[in-house]
């Protein structure tokens, strides 16, 4: 086992293009925690926020003045090569995958708690399985929020907002598979796709208004691009309808704060508006995995980097139109 490790890091708060490959110390595992080499990283939309520190607001829990993890890189595929005391519940040669809260996937090692893993199944890449657990687990939570599936009756009538991204593609996924009927809004060239993953209807928002659809069209709107008025996205739910919130939507400073606070304010009645905090859940990432095992969900990956050209990948993401999952393979693979 070496002592020094490849790592993409950025001491500084700012964009993609000052991200840089150094050697550092491979981490030695802690208790309860395990080492893995890393088969590969998924990005997420969090990885931008993070790398820039926007919003101001993510600054006091994920490092004042500079980030207190300088590798990005959250959802890991990888094989665990140490085991920290007090593990018992992972193996060395094991293939596991899970969430690194704060990050440190973007190096050819990284250091998880062992309570955050969970064993791919053998037909399952590694690069699939580091798509799910922040993806496809915030559209998970989003549905359960959202009530989708959770009750008996008519197949509701879902709106996915923003269904195209890493999100978006398990959102509309997972919906149709608890038997929803799902409209999508996504831009024209992603309709296709959007269609393919199960969307009975979409539309570019941009082109035909919300405001044009009649009231109390759906059950449910899963919002994942932010940016529509939410008195517009309360009028478009039924009685006992409900909106999710999962965008990060906002100012610089505050983010997502006012808009939570005015939802909590509109929510007063019948039609409630619920922001989601989602949260690393193996057991629901474990259920993810028999699903893409069982042919039932695809991750639908846009583009695959090797790991010379994992700042590539940042400023792909950065650029805000991935399309689907963006993965950085682990190095040596
Ligand atoms: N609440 C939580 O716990 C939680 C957890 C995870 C993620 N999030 C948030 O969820 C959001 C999505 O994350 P992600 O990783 O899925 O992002 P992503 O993959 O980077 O999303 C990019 C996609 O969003 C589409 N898009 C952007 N603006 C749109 C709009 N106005 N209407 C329709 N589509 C639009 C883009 O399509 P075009 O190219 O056509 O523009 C692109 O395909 C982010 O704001 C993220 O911070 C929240």
């Amino acid at each position: 086992m070496t002592e020094t490790m490849n790592a993409w890091r950025r001491e500084t708060y700012g964009p993609s293009s000052g991200v840089n490959l150094e050697q550092i110390p491979v981490p030695a595992p802690h208790r309860g925690e395990v080492l893995l080499k890393v088969r590969a990283t998924s990005l997420n939309a969090g990885d931008v926020r993070l790398l820039l520190g926007d919003p101001l607001l993510v600054r006091p829990v994920f490092g004042l003045t500079r980030p207190k993890h300088p590798v990005r890189g959250m959802e890991v595929a990888g094989t665990v090569v140490a085991v920290g005391p007090d593990v018992v519940s992972a193996e060395i040669g094991e293939e596991v995958v899970g969430e690194l809260v704060g990050g440190g996937g973007l190096a050819e090692y990284v250091r998880v708690p062992a309570s955050r893993l969970v064993p791919i199944p053998p037909d399952i890449t590694p690069e699939a399985a580091s798509s799910l657990p922040i993806a496809a687990g915030t559209a998970w939570q989003a549905l359960d929020l959202a009530g989708v599936g959770l009750r008996g009756g008519e197949a509701p009538r879902v709106l996915i907002i923003g269904a195209s991204g890493g999100v978006g593609t398990f959102a509309v996924q997972l919906a149709a598979l608890r038997g929803a009927e799902v409209w999508a809004t996504c831009s024209v060239r992603n309709a296709p796709l959007v269609e393919r993953l199960g969307a009975v209807r979409t539309f570019d928002h941009r082109v035909s208004p919300l405001s044009e659809i009649p009231a109390a069209r759906f059950d449910a709107i899963v919002d994942i691009a932010g940016g529509m008025p939410l008195r517009e996205l309360q009028r478009l739910v039924g009685h006992g309808g409900r909106v999710v919130l999962v965008t990060g939507d906002g100012g610089h400073v505050l983010g997502p704060i006012p808009r939570m606070l005015r939802a909590a304010v509109l929510s007063v009645g019948s039609r409630s508006i619920r922001p989601l905090a989602a949260t690393p859940r193996p057991e629901v990432l474990a259920k993810l995995l028999e699903l893409v095992a069982d042919g039932r969900i695809v991750p639908v990956i846009e583009r695959e980097y090797p790991f010379a050209e994992a700042s590539a990948a940042l400023a792909h993401l950065e650029a805000g139109h991935a399309v689907g999952k963006v993965v950085v393979r682990g190095s040596g693979v």
